[in-house]
């Protein structure tokens, strides 16, 4: 796709003459996960010092950077300038870009609006596009599929794996329990007869109460052993790790694994770092949140195979295949989580080979 001309196309669309009548298809906004994704997209940015692109960066808009075909309708995929690090390091300014990538979604006429990797983090789940929306336009944040897709995915490998023999009475750590996709993932894992406890790793000690209070209320609590803690350490007792997070660094460490550990990881951009598969290799780390679309073509800026995309970006494009009219937001429930799966039985979604660092496994 011509970058050029898909700016020239947005700036007409969103200063002067928004697509009128019926609406149809998808937006999918996204952000580079760091400089070399935007080196992918924009190749001459190569030869900026990178303190020079980030400044740059900080100043420009966001822009239609790639097409979907599905559904004769005309999806696109709208990135934010800034990478993940950038957008949780300038808050106020990733809300106003993605604000506008919002508006000019809606103004290019899509029906349904997906938010990618921290575009939902930082918008708290989408609540911060509330009073922007149009009437005819859905949000969701993707994270639902993700939730699900990641548990099947999850359970899947242990299954399979020889390695890690132990499929039974295991410890399942979640981090990111307090998050949208650590929620819904937590919402499945705490009805796995597999799970013998569950350690619920957050953040804010503010949030993590209340997820507590929550799961006392709905009598949870005395349905296996949970722990609750803000300490991440605490996983080192954990046969498996979902990680979840929005942290901007790599917070997992090859010390808080146990032995022959499984770590399920959908952090985009990650937070598992390469070098702990070189300091630990007895675990196995599987990249995470990725599903396969046999029928569906990508632009080539995901870093991912032919056909695969992340499950955020398929559930937005399955709620559209579906012609469904409702948001997904904020925190996973367990009744999203079932209306999604009722939807995936429809598709010709498969669960991706397992993967490690972008390497197959097994
Ligand atoms: N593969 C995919 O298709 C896909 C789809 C969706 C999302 N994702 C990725 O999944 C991750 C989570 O997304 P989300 O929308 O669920 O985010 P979210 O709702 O903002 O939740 C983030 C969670 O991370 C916790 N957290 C943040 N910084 C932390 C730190 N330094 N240490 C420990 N915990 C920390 C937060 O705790 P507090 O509650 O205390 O803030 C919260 O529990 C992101 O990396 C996103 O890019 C991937």
């Amino acid at each position: 796709m011509k970058i050029a001309e898909s700016i020239i196309t947005d700036a007409l669309r969103y200063y002067f003459f928004p697509k009128k009548g019926a609406r149809s298809g998808f937006a999918f906004l996204v952000h580079p996960r760091d400089l070399s994704d935007v080196h992918k997209v924009i190749p001459v940015s190569k030869f900026l010092p990178d303190k020079v692109l980030r400044f740059l960066l900080r100043r420009f808009f966001a822009f239609t950077v790639g097409k979907i075909k599905a559904n004769h309708s005309e999806n696109i995929v709208i990135t934010i300038p800034l990478t993940g690090q950038e957008m949780l390091r300038h808050e106020t300014l990733a809300i106003r870009m993605i604000r506008k990538a919002f508006v000019l979604a809606q103004r290019r006429g899509v029906k349904m609006v997906g938010l990618g990797a921290y575009t939902s983090s930082v918008t708290k789940g989408g609540e911060a596009l509330a009073d922007l929306k149009e009437k005819g336009v859905c949000i969701t944040t993707g994270n639902t599929l993700t939730a699900l897709i990641s548990f099947r995915h999850l359970k899947l490998f242990l299954k399979s794996a020889d390695k890690h023999v132990k499929i039974s009475d295991l410890v399942c750590a979640v981090i990111g329990a307090t998050g949208s996709v650590g929620r819904g993932f937590m919402e499945l894992a705490v009805d796995e007869p597999e799970f013998s406890e569950l350690i619920l790793v957050g953040r804010t000690p503010e949030r993590l109460q209340k997820l507590k209070k929550e799961l006392e209320e709905r009598g949870l609590l005395g349905k296996k052993k949970i722990t609750i803690t803000n300490f991440i350490p605490d996983i080192v007792r954990a046969d498996v790790v979902f990680v979840a997070t929005s942290a901007r660094s790599m917070i997992i460490k090859p010390e808080y694994i146990k032995e022959n550990g499984v770590i399920y990881d959908v952090t985009q951009p990650r937070n598992v770092p390469k070098e702990i598969t070189e300091a630990r290799p007895d675990i196995a780390v599987i990249d995470g949140g990725v599903i396969e679309t046999p029928d569906i073509d990508y632009p080539n800026i995901f870093g991912l195979e032919p056909h695969f995309a992340f499950a955020c970006l398929a559930e937005t494009l399955m709620l559209s295949l579906s012609n469904i009219d409702r948001e997904f937001l904020g925190l996973v429930s367990k009744k999203d989580i079932d209306l999604i799966s009722s939807l995936l039985d429809e598709q010709n979604f498969k669960l991706a080979p397992f993967m490690s660092f972008g390497k197959k496994m097994l």
